[in-house]
């Protein structure tokens, strides 16, 4: 609010805050409507199933950038979000899935200029001699901007310590992230336990990813609805004789691996495809079938092998 200051006749102070344009600012139709504003995200997340902290996270930023947009066109300071990130999560707990859905996300919402994906490991950022990582690593970010860089199994970069240049890779990343946070999103990937050692090793670096999510590992009612939605997808359905053996089957699988080289959403996707495969082969023996026997996978089809 902006104000002027005048001595009055009496030598009095006077001070007339003005009151400013009572603007009315509209939402970003393209992305959303005033009803609810964040229709479109839950729908883009609908097909999630859980993630509800992630869920909650993705809200708060497009709140923010709404709020932010809102706050500019009547002349309030406004803050840039940092949004590099740091996904933890077991095999097929939905981290690559969910960054690449962020980087078309954020596009839609002017976050991003390009809503790209690039997706990285070790060998695109770490190069072979002194100067190289840091040039390939500079090089990879370039790409980068305007999108997500997404790098996987983060951790491999400080595999062979000190002198690996995989430290560098770190650095040139850190560096470049501090530098043009406003144009590129950094995410970086891996299981929980080697990416909790991998940052106590790198002290500094937690602290520039503010936004942390930990992928939990499904429970075996979550890979069940996940089952039955990816089945459904796909046009097909799992009688209820199949269902239960896919929950005993899973009751029995997570226990002996202690929920460590599952592969969560992954083995349930790798399941529904075999599965449709020795439908199909048990079919193909049938001179007719129904639309109903054309959907159905049955106990026997239901193969885990
Ligand atoms: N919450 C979920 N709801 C529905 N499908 C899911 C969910 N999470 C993961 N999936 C599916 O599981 C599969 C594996 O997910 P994704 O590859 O993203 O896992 P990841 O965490 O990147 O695994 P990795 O660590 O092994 O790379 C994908 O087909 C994805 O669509
Ligand atoms: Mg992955």
């Amino acid at each position: 609010m902006s104000s002027h200051v005048s001595l009055n006749k009496n030598g009095q102070i006077n001070i007339v805050l003005h009151e400013r344009e009572n603007l009315v600012i509209e939402n970003n139709e393209q992305f959303t409507n005033s009803n609810d504003p964040f229709k479109r995200i839950d729908r883009e997340f609908s097909s999630f199933i859980g993630m509800n902290r992630l869920k909650e996270t993705v809200r708060e930023i497009y709140a923010n950038i709404e709020i932010n947009q809102r706050r500019e066109q009547v002349g309030l300071k406004t803050q840039n979000q940092v949004l590099h990130m740091l996904f933890k999560g077991n095999p097929g707990t939905g981290k690559t899935t969910v960054a690449r859905k962020l980087a078309d996300l954020f596009y839609d919402m002017n976050v991003l200029s390009k809503g790209h994906f690039i997706e990285a490991e070790r060998a695109d950022l770490v190069g072979e001699y002194i100067g190289h990582t840091a040039q390939k690593t500079r090089e990879l970010i370039e790409k980068a901007m305007g999108g997500v860089l997404f790098v996987d199994e983060a951790y491999s970069l400080a595999r062979g310590g000190e002198k690996d240049f995989g430290k560098e890779a770190i650095d040139t990343l850190v560096k470049h992230m501090e530098d043009k946070h406003g144009d590129f999103i950094l995410i970086l990937a891996g299981y929980p336990n080697e990416m909790d050692h991998f940052l106590s090793l790198n002290p500094g670096l937690a602290s520039r990813f503010p936004i942390v999510m930990d992928f939990e590992d499904y429970s075996v009612e979550q890979l069940i609805q996940i089952a039955n939605q990816m089945a459904l997808e796909r046009e097909y359905q799992l009688t209820k004789d199949a269902e239960a053996k896919l929950r005993d089957y899973l009751v029995r699988k997570k226990q002996k691996y202690h929920d460590r080289n599952f592969s969560n959403a992954r083995f349930i996707r790798n399941t529904i495809e075999k599965s449709i495969r020795k439908h199909a082969v048990r079919l193909i023996k049938k001179n007719s079938y129904t639309t109903e026997e054309l959907m159905l996978i049955t106990k026997n089809d239901l193969t885990f092998k």
